[in-house]
């Protein structure tokens, strides 16, 4: 690992081979990852929690993913479709209170067309907001729509890949690893910033499928990796799957920061879902972001991925205040920087700054 301690600088840290992921994987124990993960993240990203305002703007969804909370077939979904004056409005508090990246995620809705959303992006960025970086996440779409969604301003886009084992995505999406894969690469060659990531503790997964989960992200030299656990959801067909502890996830946050240290990693709200310290611990392991959820209350009540979703109550706003209680303990500060992929400050070649 690297040299420098507790300071910014990303040329320092090494990552990790697949082999010694590997060996970590099978042989280290949960504490010595979460300090090796938790060291690495600092001397890379320093003592900074990077904000990104969550909005999630539809849960219309034509997919049919088993354990997804507002897939198609779940009649009991209460489905709605943000306008974009509302969209808007949320966006507007979370700049208001300093924050420069949002995050608009929704799913796969028909009626968000590419060029509806394109023109979102716009009018984001025509309000003034040029400062703001804009990232999305609503699914696959065809290479050209990428394109499109880049050319209209769009900085970042979201895609978990949900498990790296193919047999398990097909049975769990119906669509193919492969499939996915490929959105990734056409995402990555429309020149956005890439985030993707899988849920721990997938029905059918093994031990395996969650090191593969590891390398894959590697692989995929992600700038983003959003993972979580999976929650079994009343009104799916994996209701009465079995819910593993949260000990799984820390494990996999903290290697993937060893395969990748530059990536931001958020400490997603299934973690906080599932035991109440459940982000901080992420942090404790590797995570350097945390997503206060911008979207009104009348709306992210009906956004129920998984069950037990927090902070249903909470203004987003609010959230940053008690999310700044909740790290003072880690001794870490929320920052309202961009955030942006840490490949884009650093002449590649050099490894300088640009
Ligand atoms: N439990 C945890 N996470 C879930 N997601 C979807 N359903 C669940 C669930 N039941 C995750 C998926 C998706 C992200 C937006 O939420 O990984 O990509």
């Amino acid at each position: 690992m690297g040299t420098g301690k507790d300071e910014k600088n990303a040329t320092q840290v090494v990552p990790l081979s697949p082999d010694q992921i590997m060996d970590l994987f099978y042989h280290a124990s949960t504490r010595e990852l979460m300090d090796m993960g938790n060291l690495a993240c600092c001397q890379v990203h320093g003592r900074d929690i990077l904000l990104r305002g969550l909005i999630e703007f539809t849960n219309v969804c034509t997919n049919d993913c088993l354990y997804c909370g507002i897939r198609n077939s779940n009649h009991k979904a209460n489905r709605y479709r943000m306008e974009a004056s509302m969209i808007l409005k949320a966006l507007q508090t979370g700049y208001d209170r300093g924050i420069r990246t949002f995050v608009l995620q929704g799913g796969e809705d028909p009626v968000y067309t590419i060029d509806r959303i394109c023109g979102l992006v716009r009018q984001i960025k025509d309000l003034g907001k040029k400062d703001a970086a804009v990232t999305l996440s609503c699914g696959i779409r065809s290479r050209e729509a990428y394109f499109k969604l880049a050319q209209a301003g769009a900085d970042r886009y979201l895609l978990r890949f949900e498990t790296a084992d193919p047999k398990l995505h097909f049975l769990l999406r119906n669509i193919g690893l492969n499939d996915r894969l490929k959105a990734l690469e056409d995402i990555r060659a429309a020149g956005f910033q890439v985030g993707s990531g899988y849920m721990v503790g997938l029905p059918g997964e093994t031990r395996e499928t969650r090191l593969e989960n590891i390398l894959l992200c590697q692989r995929l030299e992600l700038d983003m990796v959003g993972l979580g656990p999976f929650i079994p959801h009343p009104d799916t067909p994996l209701k009465h799957s079995f819910q593993h502890p949260l000990e799984h996830t820390l494990r996999s946050v903290a290697l993937v920061r060893l395969a990748l240290p530059k990536a931001h990693i958020p400490a997603t709200t299934a973690a906080g879902s599932l035991m109440p310290d459940g982000r901080e611990q992420m942090i404790a392991a590797g995570a350097n972001v945390l997503m206060p959820n911008l979207t009104q209350d009348k709306f992210k009540q009906k956004y129920l991925l998984y069950p037990g979703k927090i902070c249903l109550n909470e203004k987003g706003i609010q959230d940053i205040e008690s999310l700044n209680q909740r790290i003072r303990p880690l001794n870490r500060n929320l920052s309202f920087a961009r955030g942006d992929a840490l490949y884009h400050l650093t002449n590649m070649d050099t490894g300088e700054p640009k």
